[in-house]
């Protein structure tokens, strides 16, 4: 949750950590810091909220060195404050570190620090890593040697970067369950929390593994293994650009990433989509690895992820159990790692997440491959955490997204999966052919219809301007339009602080309806398939009780006069419309947080990839 930058090499290194940062602020902004070494000093700043304040703090002076850490912090343990921001300091100042994670034991390390009469100068977990590392530094062990001898008493997860003194040339780092890749320069080194961090300097990056440690200087990179074998990892080239993960003339990342859904559905869509010489499309996921016996052999596939994904997952349980008739449970990875749920060999698990690294989505996914289910995922970061977890993957082709409200990351996982159960589908005999190939040939064009869509926007901009200051929203959708509801909701509330509630629309008469009144917005999917009539009836019930009605329909579609405002979107066909039913949601919550004067990339209280439980 926390973004991580470390340097050491012949640059000045504050420029590195302030750019750095300002690429990983999507992780983290409720305070920020970053330390250099210079002449055996620490020097450096803290500040409480975002990276730009802290740049600030740099315009009179800066602290020089070719060494550094940084850090920008969602809070855990402790509120956002200067004394609880990153980097910390061992007692004696000699060490400093950062820390992205949580250690599970802190009460315990905590009381032993106490009781040796070190007094703690934050409430968090992070800084005791500091006085240890001091401690085992001033019984003769060396930074890498301290780290190793340190590292088997936490428990929890942690990314964390350290620096000594009196050791000017290296940093070492260590991870568990918190992503970290170091990058290989000319004669420096890079460590970083997430790629975007380090590619203005370089592209060649290694994604280390659970329980690795590092020992870096400016030539030179070991890594050795949680069992303290020095081991080699594989070195990759990154091949998107530093300009893909920028805002690229667009007032926000959030805007940009929605305007980018044409580019990245039709590159998601095909990697895996091909069409053979007699025009029959043809599906492969290189990475899936599950011979067509085995995907015949599921009886039952259970889908875990969270909050948005775990909406992606809702709509693939739709199509999974039309196209492929296997029963399908979609459940939120935070319930399902504690339940009791029935899991078979003949049970497939899939994953879906955006970042590969959320800890609830992992946890589970681990809990079902040790009840004896066979494990895959769709992710959208290689070298992430999951997808390592997992017999399989299908990759999301969506580049980096650094809004924290997911939007590319939701209609490609939307996408892969409408892919993936017409696949099933096949392979298992259960959807006629005809009807796989018209599909296929629907999503060889869907990019081209998502551009067509985004040109609602500005319908959705002048929806906005009349509900914005609405204290309440209602979503209402039928069958594939469920989680499109439950989208939308979650993408208003998340960037614009408005209570909203996603609902089965035949489900309001049964409760919900009592909300209606006529300062109500209530935005209801009326798109072309089997539950069309019946939303336009759910309607009446909301019009006979003067609620304002924002319908989201397929162009032509005559409604009747129900309805105050209207978004046209294309028609496609009905297991289709998700992807494009999704594109006004986002615009929708969109521009009523810029109405509301809300920064839409950086919501309250939320980072982007929530690596705590
Ligand atoms: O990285 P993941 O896809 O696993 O993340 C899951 C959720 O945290 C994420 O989708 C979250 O709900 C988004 N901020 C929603 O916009």
């Amino acid at each position: 949750m926390c973004g991580i930058v470390g340097y050491v090499g012949h640059r000045g290194a504050l420029p590195v950590l302030i750019n750095g940062l300002k690429h990983l602020e999507y992780r983290g902004y409720d305070s920020a810091g970053v330390l250099t070494l210079h002449n055996s000093v620490f020097e450096g700043e803290k500040k409480v909220g975002k990276i730009a304040l802290l740049e600030q703090a740099f315009q009179h002076w800066q602290p020089a060195g070719t060494l550094g850490i940084g850090h920008t912090r969602w809070a855990t343990h402790g509120p956002p404050s200067h004394a609880n921001a990153h980097p910390h300091l061992s007692a004696d100042e000699s060490v400093a570190i950062v820390h992205n994670g949580i250690l599970e034991n802190y009460l315990e390390l905590r009381h032993e620090l106490a009781q040796a009469g070190v007094e703690l100068r934050s409430e968090t977990d992070s800084e005791m890593i500091a006085h240890f590392l001091q401690w085992e530094r001033e019984a003769g062990h060396d930074l890498i040697a301290a780290l190793q001898r340190l590292v088997p008493r936490f428990e929890g997860s942690w990314g964390l970067l350290a620096v000594a003194r009196d050791e000017p040339h290296r940093i070492v780092a260590a991870r568990k369950d918190s992503p970290m890749i170091v990058g290989l320069g000319e004669n420096e080194t890079f460590l970083a929390s997430d790629v975007p961090a380090i590619l203005e300097y370089t592209r060649r990056v290694i994604y280390l593994e659970e329980g690795d440690i590092v020992d870096a200087n400016p030539s030179d990179v070991r890594i050795l293994d949680r069992e303290g074998r020095e081991v080699e990892r594989s070195v990759h080239e990154i091949q998107w650009s530093l300009e893909k993960a920028q805002k690229g003339g667009e007032p926000h990342f959030m805007r940009k990433e929605i305007k980018e859904q044409p580019q990245v559905l039709a590159d998601t869509i095909h990697a895996y989509l091909r069409f053979d010489d007699t025009g029959v499309g043809r599906i492969n996921f290189p990475d899936l690895t599950l011979a067509d016996a085995t995907l015949q052999s599921f009886d039952r596939v259970v889908i875990a992820a969270c909050g948005t994904a775990w909406h992606a997952g809702l709509v693939a349980k739709y199509l999974i159990e039309e196209f492929a008739r296997l029963p399908v449970e979609c459940q939120l990875a935070s319930e399902l790692r504690y339940a009791e749920p029935i899991i078979t060999p003949n049970t497939l698990v899939i994953a879906v997440t955006q970042s590969g690294e959320t800890e609830d989505t992992k946890k589970a996914l681990i809990r079902m491959r040790e009840l004896g289910a066979t494990a895959v995922c769709v992710c959208n970061v290689l070298g992430s955490s999951i997808p390592r977890e997992c017999e399989g993957v299908i990759y999301t082709v969506a580049g980096p997204e650094i809004a924290v409200a997911s939007t590319k990351a939701y209609t490609t996982q939307v996408a892969v999966l409408t892919l993936f159960a017409i696949h099933l589908g096949r392979v298992r005999g259960t959807l006629e052919e005809e009807r796989a190939s018209a599909l296929l040939r629907e999503l060889d064009e869907l990019p081209a219809v998502v551009r067509e869509t985004l040109g609602c926007d500005a319908q959705v901009e002048e929806v906005a301007k009349y509900c914005s200051f609405a204290p309440n929203f209602m979503y209402l959708g039928r069958h594939v339009h469920f989680p499109t509801a439950l989208e939308g909701a979650l993408k208003l509330k998340e960037i614009t602080y408005i209570h909203a509630e996603g609902y089965p629309a035949g489900e309001m008469k049964h409760g919900p309806i009592a909300l209606v009144d006529n300062t109500f917005p209530v935005v209801a999917m009326l798109t072309k398939g089997r539950v069309l009539s019946k939303v336009m009836s759910n309607l009446k019930e909301i019009e006979a009780r003067n609620g304002i009605i924002i319908a989201v329909k397929t162009k032509g579609l005559e409604v009747n006069g129900a309805v105050q405002y209207t978004i046209e979107i294309p028609e496609t066909s009905e297991a289709l419309s998700p992807i494009v039913a999704a594109i006004p949601m986002q615009l929708l919550a969109y521009h009523v947080s810029v109405n509301r004067q809300i920064d839409p990339d950086k919501p309250r209280n939320l980072a982007k990839s929530v690596t705590v439980e």
